[in-house]
């Protein structure tokens, strides 16, 4: 098998050339591109002395480990410059993994107060009640607030680098040094942040987790989830998670993801470029409430995020995520949503369309969000490929439609 690139060149290689080049190793049919290879299984050898039984050898059974699967974990390994990656079938599922692997009954973790929702019901609801995990939910914002929710069975810190849905912005380098002073683990949510916006682990960070099915893909037709990081912490998630638990990544999805992904970086330029666009257009007009947007300098966390982000050639940029809301009753955001012509009303985000949702004001998910989320409601937008002045038109259109 040739690896390509070589490991000297990987070392001295530019995202962009990376992203294009990364994890991909030629097999006996010298395909350039890794072939998908929907097998279950895989012929053994004829003396059982040469079969590997490790849990995760590959040549095995699929979910134990298949081709297309490892080809995604070394691309995404090289992307966000860790040791190791595991493809899993969702983000969630690669939440989970973690959460699963990493925490056991009588273990305390400390969880961020602004999470994606699954993260959240898995902290408040499944995991503290059926196995006895306490969790503590903090602002990570206030680092007094993190260290005082530390405990000694603390194992967890669980974060987004910006969170979904109100782009709090938490400070890694910092967290990643109150978590292991308490001598936990951090982990961080990188969904909002792909490489190589931003790097987690080079602040310190653990584990990263990545749904996948966002940015990474970038065409809303493949679900799947990674974490990545140090071997020692990847190895027991694939052994339990994947192998035991058996949340694998479908051949034909890592195949996919893989695919994607060799365009993230120039997605990612275009994507926030345009994001910067519109979340300035919303800023500027007296008819919207607010907008949560890092690149804002209204933002909480904007000199936080502009130091933070901007990994190589993204110096200025501050992801494709915003919410909002308009001035008016909450039902006013339906109304908004509903003269959109461009933009799509959709669950999911870091698609190629532009995707925008509507959460109400009120319920026990919005206790923690800012007093404007919990006034207005709000719109999550994420901002994808179409031509900026296209989506300004949509948007201003639907505006003008709802507020005569
Ligand atoms: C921050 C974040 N993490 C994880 C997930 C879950 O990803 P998936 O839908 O691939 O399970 C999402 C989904 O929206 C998300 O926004």
């Amino acid at each position: 098998m040739t690896t390509r690139p070589d490991r000297t060149l990987a070392d001295s290689l530019s995202d962009a050339s990376l992203a294009v080049h990364g994890g991909i190793e030629l097999d006996s049919t010298k395909a350039l591109r890794t072939p998908l290879v929907m097998a279950n299984s895989f012929a053994l050898p004829d003396d059982p002395s040469e079969i590997s039984w490790s849990a995760t050898a590959p040549g095995l059974y699929t979910r134990n480990t298949g081709v297309n699967q490892l080809a995604l974990e070394r691309k995404l390994a090289a992307l966000e410059h860790g040791e190791d990656a595991v493809a899993l079938a969702s983000g969630v599922a690669a939440l989970h993994a973690v959460f699963f692997t990493h925490v056991r009954a009588g273990d305390h973790v400390v969880v961020s107060d602004v999470v994606y929702e699954a993260t959240w019901r898995l902290w408040t609801e499944l995991l503290p009640r059926r196995y006895g995990i306490e969790a503590t939910f903090v602002d990570v914002t206030d680092p007094d607030a993190v260290r005082q929710a530390m405990r000694p069975e603390t194992v967890l810190v669980c974060v987004e680098a910006i969170a979904n849905p109100t782009t709090k912005v938490a400070d890694i380098a910092l967290l990643a040094e109150i978590a292991h002073a308490g001598g936990a683990i951090l982990m961080v949510d990188s969904t909002f942040t792909p490489p190589p916006f931003y790097r987690p682990l080079a602040d310190g960070a653990d584990l990263v987790v990545h749904s996948l099915t966002k940015f990474i893909n970038g065409h809303g037709d493949a679900m799947g989830g990674a974490v990545i990081g140090r071997t020692d912490l990847i190895e027991p998630i694939k052994a339990d998670a994947m192998v035991d638990v058996g949340g694998i990544i479908s051949p034909f999805n890592a195949w996919m993801i893989q695919r994607g992904s060799v365009t993230l970086p120039l997605r990612l330029r275009q994507h926030f470029a345009s994001a910067a666009r519109v979340a300035a257009f919303l800023d500027a007009d007296p008819r919207v409430a607010f907008v949560a947007y890092p690149g804002l300098a209204s933002h909480p966390q904007h000199e936080l995020a502009a130091r933070q982000f901007g990994g190589d050639g993204f110096s200025g940029s501050f992801g494709g995520m915003m919410a909002f809301a308009l001035d008016g009753d909450p039902d006013l955001q339906n109304r908004f949503v509903a003269q959109l012509r461009l933009i799509t009303s959709g669950f999911s985000l870091g698609h190629d369309d532009s995707l925008i949702v509507h959460t109400a004001a009120e319920g026990p998910r919005t206790a923690t969000y800012p007093e404007e989320f919990r006034r207005y409601g709000h719109l999550r937008l994420s901002v994808g490929l179409e031509d900026a002045d296209d989506l300004l038109a949509d948007l201003a259109a639907a505006l003008d439609a709802v507020t005569r």
